[in-house]
């Protein structure tokens, strides 16, 4: 089959995930956390997509989605042009070989009591078909390729700094040779000086081994650097998606006006006004009607309080949902 660098290895239509709220009134209409709600996005072969938008706007739970860790409520998603929402639970757990995930927290991802090799090779092992002496090899090589050495081999998570323990969760993750990625925060619990020899390892795994990245971050200026698209959620929504440098340097969305605005990052734009938003972001239980933004936005109207945003080609390569994109009027 022929390859093309451009199309779609991830596509997600109008997904949803809500979660029942327990507990309540009986009888009383259940209530929902609505996580995700009518997502839609496409992850282009071999690149990083970034997923940006604060804590709790539901990046992990989209992301779960797709690697089938949790069940949509609604929506479709594929995976190299199958279905994935279609399949049945054989096919479906056959699909997902190709994606794994580097999770947030290498301190309790890893297991302590198991030795670095017990960890990488657990997922060989569970798919099975490897000699001890291939899975041996294979965990060697995947220690070279992550910048930890053979003699780690028998060492324990307790006995490796954070940066460290993120390669061995890395090594993990890319032991069966992943077509895609879901890198989920995977530097924000480590040390700050370890922060760029992570993310420059992931980007030289990606040249490398051609894989795919989801890359979930709450950090703008890591996105601007390593993600030539993105797309930014809020309260389970995405606001505005498109090809980064094109949203970073003409941001028409109020919500992604206001997070660029509170980057200390010279080259964005010094002219630029800090934006403070008023307000909490809403319950995931109580998502408002209309426009998700509407009860924190400068600009909120009528017509957004009672009419969501569908998404709009503003130029090339940028999708905006807002019925008044553009800059917000200095006050
Ligand atoms: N299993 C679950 N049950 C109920 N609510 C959940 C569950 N997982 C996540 N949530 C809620 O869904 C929302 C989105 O969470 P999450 O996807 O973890 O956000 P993020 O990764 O952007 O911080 C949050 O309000 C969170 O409390
Ligand atoms: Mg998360």
């Amino acid at each position: 089959m022929s390859e093309n660098i451009s199309l779609p290895l991830v596509r997600v239509e109008d997904l949803s995930v809500y979660f029942p709220v327990r507990g309540g009134v009986p009888f009383a209409r259940k209530k929902q956390v609505k996580a995700v709600n009518h997502v839609s996005l496409c992850v282009p072969k071999g690149e990083t997509f970034g997923l940006v938008g604060e804590s709790g706007c539901g990046k992990s739970t989209l992301a779960n989605a797709i690697l089938g860790m949790v069940k949509p409520t609604g929506g479709k998603i594929y995976f190299k042009d199958q279905e994935l929402t279609a399949l049945p639970p054989k096919a479906l757990r056959q699909a997902r070989r190709d994606m794994q995930m580097i999770f947030q927290d290498p301190f309790s991802s890893l297991n302590p009591r198991f030795d670095v090799y017990r960890l990488i090779s657990e997922p060989m092992l569970i798919r099975g078909g490897y000699t001890k002496a291939e899975m041996e090899a294979r965990v060697v090589e995947l220690l070279g390729l992550v910048g930890l050495s053979a003699d780690d081999l028998h060492r324990y998570p307790s006995d490796f700094s954070g940066g460290q323990r993120q390669r061995i969760g890395i090594a993990r993750a890319i032991s069966l040779n992943p077509e895609f990625l879901v890198c989920d925060e995977p530097v924000s619990a480590l040390d700050v000086s370890v922060h760029a020899q992570i993310l420059n390892l992931l980007m030289d795994l990606q040249k490398r081994l051609g894989m795919t990245y989801l890359f979930i971050s709450h950090n703008l200026a890591v996105v601007k650097d390593i993600c030539p698209s993105v797309a930014v959620m809020y309260l389970g929504s995405v606001m505005e998606t498109g090809v980064t440098k094109t949203i970073f340097r003409n941001p028409l969305h109020p919500y992604t006006q206001s997070l660029l605005s509170a980057v200390l990052d010279v080259d964005v734009d010094s002219r630029k006004q800090r934006i403070i938003l008023k307000g909490e972001i809403p319950s995931p239980i109580d998502v408002p009607a209309g426009c998700p933004f509407c009860t924190r936005c400068p600009k909120a109207t009528d017509r957004c309080r009672s009419e969501q945003p569908k998404p709009v080609l503003a130029e090339p390569g940028h999708f905006v949902c807002c019925h008044y994109p553009g800059p917000i009027e200095a006050e």
